[in-house]
């Protein structure tokens, strides 16, 4: 057994500051009064860090960040008690919005592009990763302009050769160019599947075979794939698993998928099967959806929420 808890270290080239906040109703021209703001640091592989580090475990946040977002960004962290590593860039970081509409309970989001990386910038970030230790790499979210959509493909190249399981988040051109370079785990969103594989999947069946197509092509070695209130499947050598979502309270989507991933891999980290894996990735997500603000969730309700779900499938086992 490890001496030191397994580190989770994730990787964010396009990171951000997420604001939130809540307005009566939205429309255009006049001033729309906002109120209950929250901000969070953000983008796919801080909030994973940020989820690993809420649950118990060790992470380390890799980011390319700049500019007074970037250090605010860095603020936000630190103050969460995140450790990280912020590789310092010349653009400034971006600032995403939400609003959630009170009439209606919709949610509108609005993400900029971000900051263009220079090849000095990008490469830092790549090196950045060998000179930490940890036993997973996580790398999520979108590719900042200018950055070479095969930088995942090296990414997971460098963790294979070190010897690390390597997870990745992502999706269009930077998913496709990643695949079959040594991941361990990939989590599409079924939106991202269906752009992976160019046509739409509403049937469950064919969800599953295209998951498992990309396993058994030897893309990934697992694949799991989030369904938004449909839950997750999950593909492996082994086979499909299939779970719904537990019922939750839905406030905020935001994140929801980070958080299901940082769950998911910090109790593959722990030595969890992957059915049990799955389950905390669906506790997790049922928690972030029903709080508000990105990826927010405490310990005490993912734990919660696992050791319910378990419950109800040994009750329950044929399902
Ligand atoms: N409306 C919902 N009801 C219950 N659970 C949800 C809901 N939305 C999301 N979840 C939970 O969060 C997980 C991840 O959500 P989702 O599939 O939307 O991924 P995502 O990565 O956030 O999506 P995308 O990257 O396309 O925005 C789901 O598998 C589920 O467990
Ligand atoms: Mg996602």
């Amino acid at each position: 057994m490890a001496l030191t808890p397994p580190r989770i270290v994730t990787l964010t080239l396009n990171p951000a500051v997420d604001f939130v906040s809540t307005a009566p109703a939205l429309g255009a021209t006049h001033k729309i009064r906002t109120h209950d703001e929250h901000v969070d640091p953000g983008g796919g592989g801080v909030n994973v860090a940020r989820v690993v580090h809420a649950l118990g475990g060790e992470t380390l946040a890799v980011f390319a960040a700049g500019g007074v977002t970037g250090r605010f960004l860095g603020e936000l962290l630190q103050e969460a008690g995140v450790p990280y590593h912020c590789v310092p860039i010349a653009g400034r970081t971006r600032v995403s919005f939400t609003v959630r509409e009170e009439t209606t309970g919709r949610e509108y989001r609005f993400v900029p592009e971000g900051p263009a990386l220079s090849d000095a910038e990008w490469r830092c970030a790549l090196a950045a990763l060998p000179a930490v230790a940890g036993e997973y790499v996580v790398a999520s979210g979108s590719l900042p302009r200018e950055v070479p959509v095969g930088i995942y493909a090296e990414a997971a190249r460098l963790a294979a050769s070190r010897g690390q399981a390597f997870v990745l988040d992502t999706s269009g051109e930077a998913l496709r160019a990643a695949l079959g370079h040594g991941i361990t785990l990939l989590k599409p969103s079924l939106r991202e599947l269906e752009t992976l594989v160019g046509r739409a999947l509403p049937d469950p069946a064919a969800q599953e075979a295209e998951a498992l197509a990309l396993v058994h092509a030897g893309a990934a070695r697992m694949v799991v794939v989030t369904l938004g209130m449909a839950g997750a499947i999950l593909a492996s050598e082994t086979g499909i698993l299939r779970r719904p979502a537990p019922e939750a309270e839905v406030h905020s989507a935001v994140g929801a998928g980070d958080a299901f991933l940082a769950a998911m891999v910090l109790a593959l980290a722990r030595g969890a099967a992957p059915e049990e894996a799955l389950d905390w990735g669906l506790a997790a997500g049922a928690v972030a959806i029903a709080g508000i603000g990105t990826a927010r969730v405490e310990r005490s309700a993912v734990e919660h929420g696992y050791n319910a779900l378990r419950a109800s499938r040994a009750a329950r086992p044929a399902q």
